[in-house]
């Protein structure tokens, strides 16, 4: 599927049925772990097949507004060492497989778990488990009851997150439209992101976009969204040609994080 279509429909699932996800899809899923994982020294995911233990290990601990997503199935994501640029790795190459594995017809939804002591970590992930922050929950969503109510997360406009030379001055629909980005930061939008904050910002200036971050005080979080965020525009740059990738620096910028800049 086109990723600005994919985008748009996307949505995180917190509701899954018991149903485990069939032999041949997690096997394909572990081959995907491992593709992704080779390419960055820095991260390294793993997969808890049987999900109860890990449900059960951070029941009060994860999961939304107080209460655990109980999936069939979890992927971890550990980063070596805890540091922006391995946040935005994070958010990177955990949003890649992500996207792969909703493409196999699995739902899925990222649970924060920085908050969650040590201890109880080690407990549930092993050794390492310290060096886990983010998890996927994978599985199939159960069909909504009637009265469940409606979880939507709204987004910010177009003209709100992308701005033209400097942050606050706004860019026009034509001007995206010439570069034929217009769709590309309209489906942007859609990214998931920590508790829906959508801290990414970005400035066109010639040839160029660049990146910023919001700051709040929940900044390694966002470097996570920024990193998945920085992942989708790679991505829908390639259905108008354009293979190109971030060239990330990251830099104090009063009341945003400049994380880096993309050629157009
Ligand atoms: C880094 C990150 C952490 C997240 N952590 C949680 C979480 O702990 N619990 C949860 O229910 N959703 C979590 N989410 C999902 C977001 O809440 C969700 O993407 C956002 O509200 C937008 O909703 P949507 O994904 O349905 O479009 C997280 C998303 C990201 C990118």
């Amino acid at each position: 599927m086109l990723m600005t279509n994919f985008l748009q429909k996307r949505k995180s699932v917190r509701n899954f049925k018991n149903n485990v996800v069939p032999k041949d899809k997690l096997e394909n899923i572990k081959l995907l772990m491992e593709e992704i994982g080779e390419s960055e020294s820095d991260i390294k995911f793993s997969f808890y097949e049987n999900g109860s233990i890990v449900a059960k290990g951070l029941d009060g601990k994860a999961g939304y507004d107080g209460v655990m997503i109980n999936a069939p199935h979890y992927i971890a994501l550990e980063i070596k060492e805890d540091n922006a640029i391995n946040a935005l790795k994070c958010g990177y190459y955990l949003e890649k497989l992500n996207t792969k594995i909703v493409d196999l017809d699995v739902d899925t939804c990222w649970i924060t778990v920085d908050q969650v002591d040590r201890d109880t970590r080690k407990n549930i992930f092993g050794e390492d488990g310290e060096n886990i922050n983010f998890l996927i929950a994978i599985g199939y969503g159960a069909k909504k009851k009637l009265f469940d109510p409606e979880v939507t997360s709204p987004r910010l406009k177009v003209e709100e997150i992308v701005f033209k030379d400097k942050i606050g001055i706004p860019v026009s629909i034509e001007e995206l439209e010439n570069y034929g980005i217009f769709d590309i930061f309209s489906s942007v939008r859609y990214a998931p992101s920590h508790k829906n904050l959508q801290p990414w910002r970005f400035v066109l200036e010639g040839h160029k976009i660049y990146a910023y971050m919001v700051k709040t005080d929940e900044d390694s979080r966002s470097f996570v969204d920024m990193g998945v965020v920085l992942f989708y525009v790679e991505e829908m740059m390639k259905s108008i040609n354009i293979q190109n990738k971030w060239n990330i620096s990251l830099k104090d910028d009063g009341k945003y994080y400049y994380i880096g800049s993309y050629n157009i």
